[in-house]
C-alpha cells in the first residue's frame, strides 16, 4: 500500500471517524447507532456505497476513551475491509483530538492500516490475491511535513516487525543458525549495519562453553551473529541488545511433548526482533549506537548432545550444572550477555528471549515480563511499550530468589525448584551481565499466538520490535506523545 499524507482529499472512498458518544454527520448513521445495528465500536464498520461518494464508517467508540492503540485497532481493520471490498484508493481526514499528539495519532493511523497487509503465505500453494488497496490519503489540515515524515519512520519501522515475523514464521528446517546470520548479514549491512559472523572455532576460542554445550547435540553449526549500528560517532554512548537465538528447541534429554515442541521455530523470536529492530533503527538512520548479538543454535538430542547432571562453565568462567537440558535459552545468553558486557562496554543491556513457559501462566499472551537491575531503566522501557502498544510488567526481586539459583557443588543451577521461574531465569542472566544497567524481556508469551488478536497476527508477532526501536529512537525521553 502506497501510503500518502496530503492537505487535500483524496481519492476513492472515505473513511469516516465515528464515536459511539457523538453525532455523525451522517443523518443514516445516527439511525443506525440508536437501532444498534452500529454500535461504533473499535474497528466496526459499515460501508455506504450507495451516496453521491461512496464512504466506509468507523468506529472508535467513546471519545475519551479513544488512544493510540484503540487508532491502530480501527484503521487495521478498516485495512481489512478496504481489502476485502476490492477498493484500490481511499482516503481518511484526521482531526486533532483533544489530549492527543496530531503526529502520534497520524502515525497511529498509517500503523493500522499498514499491519493490515501482513501475511505469511509463502507456503501456500493457491494464494489469495495481493490486497487491491493501492493508495491510500492520510488528509491532514496541519503539520504537513511532521506527519510525512512520521508516517515515513513508521513504515520502515513495520518492515522490520514484518521482518521479524517472517524469520520467526520460518520453520526451523530452514531457519537454521546459519539461514538466521545469513538473513541478518543479508537484510541489515545494505543498511549501513556492520554485520559480524563468528564461526564454531571462534565461539570456541571465546571460551563460550555454555553456548556450545546447548549447540552439541545438533548437526546445524553454531554462529555468532554481532550486529553494529554506530548512528553517533560523537557519542560514546552504547546500547546492547542480545536476542535469544534457538532455531529449534527440543527440550534435548528433557525432550517437550509433541504439543510443546511444535512451536519451538520460534525460540529465535528474541533474535528474530532484535534483526527486526536493528532493521528499523538502520533504515530511520536513529542517531545512537547499538550493538546486538545473537548466539544461534538448536538444542537438539544426540549422542553428543549435553545432559542432565553435567556441571559445564561458561566464558565467565562461572560453572553451571545442568538441572533441565530445557533451560537452555540462559546457558546462550550467558555468554552472549557476558561477551557484550566485557567485549562491547555498553552503557545499557536489553535481552530478549522466549524464555520461560512460566510466563505465560503468569501473563498469558498479554503482556512481556520485565526482569532488571535498574528499576528507573525498566520504568522508562516500559513508559515506551504504553505508547507503542506492547505491554511490559516488572516482576519483583531481592535475594531470596538469587539464591534459589546458587548451587552446592558449583556455581549456579540452570533449572531452579520451587517456582517463580521467570524470575529466577532472569536473576540467572544477571549473573554474566558485569553489573551493567540492564533489562531482560521474556517474550515466550508474546512472541507468538495460537490465534490473531486484533493486528497481532497468529504465529509470530513482531513484540517487542516497535518498543526497542521508540526507545532507541527517543532512549526514553520522547517529547512526541507526551501528552496522553
Ligand atoms: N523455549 C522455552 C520456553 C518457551 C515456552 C518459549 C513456551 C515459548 C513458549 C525454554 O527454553 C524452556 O523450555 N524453558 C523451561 C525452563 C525450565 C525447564 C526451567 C520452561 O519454561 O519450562
Ligand atoms: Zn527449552
Ligand atoms: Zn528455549
Amino acid at each position: 500500500m502506497n501510503l500518502k499524507v496530503s492537505l487535500n482529499k483524496g481519492e476513492g472512498i472515505e473513511v469516516v471517524w465515528v464515536f459511539s458518544d457523538e453525532a455523525c454527520e451522517c443523518k443514516k448513521i445516527e439511525a443506525l447507532k440508536e437501532s444498534k445495528v452500529f454500535k461504533a465500536g473499535v474497528g466496526e464498520v459499515l460501508a455506504d456505497l450507495f451516496g453521491e461518494s461512496k464512504k466506509l464508517y468507523l468506529g472508535f467508540g467513546k471519545k475519551a476513551d479513544i488512544n493510540y492503540e484503540t487508532i491502530r485497532t480501527a484503521f487495521f481493520k478498516a485495512g481489512r475491509q478496504l481489502a476485502t471490498m476490492g477498493e484500490s484508493n481511499a482516503f481518511t481526514v484526521v482531526n486533532k483530538i483533544e489530549g492527543k499528539c496530531y503526529g502520534q495519532t497520524n502515525k497511529a493511523v498509517a500503523e493500522g492500516l499498514l499491519q493490515s497487509e501482513y501475511r505469511f503465505d509463502k507456503f501456500i500453494s493457491d494464494k489469495k490475491p495481493a490486497s487491491p488497496l493501492k493508495d491510500f490519503t492520510i488528509t491532514v489540515n496541519d503539520k504537513l511535513e511532521v506527519v510525512e515524515e512520521m508516517v515515513e519512520e513508521i513504515k520502515n519501522v513495520i518492515e522490520g516487525v514484518f521482518l521479524a515475523r517472517d524469520l520467526v514464521n520460518e520453520p526451523a528446517m530452514y531457519m537454521t543458525p546459519t539461514a538466521l546470520a545469513n538473513a541478518a548479514r543479508d537484510q541489515l549491512t545494505p543498511l549501513g549495519v556492520d554485520v559480524q559472523i563468528l564461526e564454531q572455532k571462534e565461539i570456541e576460542a571465546l571460551d563460550m562453553k555454555a553456548f556450545l554445550a546447548v549447540s552439541k547435540g545438533s548437526e546445524e553449526p553454531p554462529k555468532f551473529i554481532i550486529m553494529k549500528w554506530n548512528g553517533d560517532p560523537s557519542s560514546e554512548e552504547k546500547l546492547a541488545i542480545v536476542g535469544k537465538g534457538l532455531t529449534y528447541d527440543s527440550g534435548g534429554y528433557c525432550i517437550k511433548t509433541p504439543g510443546g515442541m511444535s512451536t519451538m521455530h520460534c525460540d529465535m523470536g528474541g533474535g528474530g526482533a532484535t534483526i527486526g529492530a536493528m532493521y528499523a533503527i538502520a533504515k530511520n538512520k536513529v542517531k545512537r549506537n547499538v550493538v546486538a548479538v545473537i548466539a544461534a543454535c538448536e538444542n537438539m538430542i544426540s549422542g553428543g548432545a549435553y545432559k542432565t547432571g553435567d556441571i559445564i562453565s561458561s566464558m565467565a568462567g562461572k560453572t553451571i550444572h545442568i538441572g533441565s537440558t530445557d533451560a537452555e535459552g540462559r546457558l546462550t545468553l550467558a555468554d552472549a550477555l557476558y561477551y557484550v558486557a566485557t567485549k562491547e562496554k555498553p552503557n545499557r543491556i536489553i535481552d530478549l528471549a522466549t524464555l520461560t513457559g512460566a510466563v505465560v501462566a503468569a501473563f498469558s499472551n498479554i503482556t512481556t515480563a520485565v526482569v532488571t537491575n535498574d528499576d528507573a531503566f525498566a520504568e522508562e522501557f516500559i513508559a515506551v511499550g504504553e505508547r507503542t502498544g506492547e505491554l511490559f510488567w516488572k516482576l519483583p526481586t531481592n535475594e531470596k530468589y538469587r539464591k534459589m539459583i546458587k548451587g552446592d557443588t558449583c556455581d549456579l543451577l540452570n533449572s531452579a525448584k520451587g517456582g517463580a521461574g521467570t524470575i529466577t531465569a532472569g536473576l540467572f542472566l544477571e549473573e554474566f551481565i558485569e553489573n551493567i544497567p540492564w533489562i531482560h524481556l521474556d517474550i515466550a508469551g508474546t512472541a507468538y499466538f495460537d490465534k490473531p488478536d486484533d493486528y497481532l497476527p497468529k504465529g509470530a508477532t513482531g513484540i517487542p520490535v516497535k518498543t526497542l526501536y521508540s526507545f532507541v529512537k527517543c532512549d526514553g525521553v520522547c517529547t512526541h506523545g507526551k501528552k496522553d
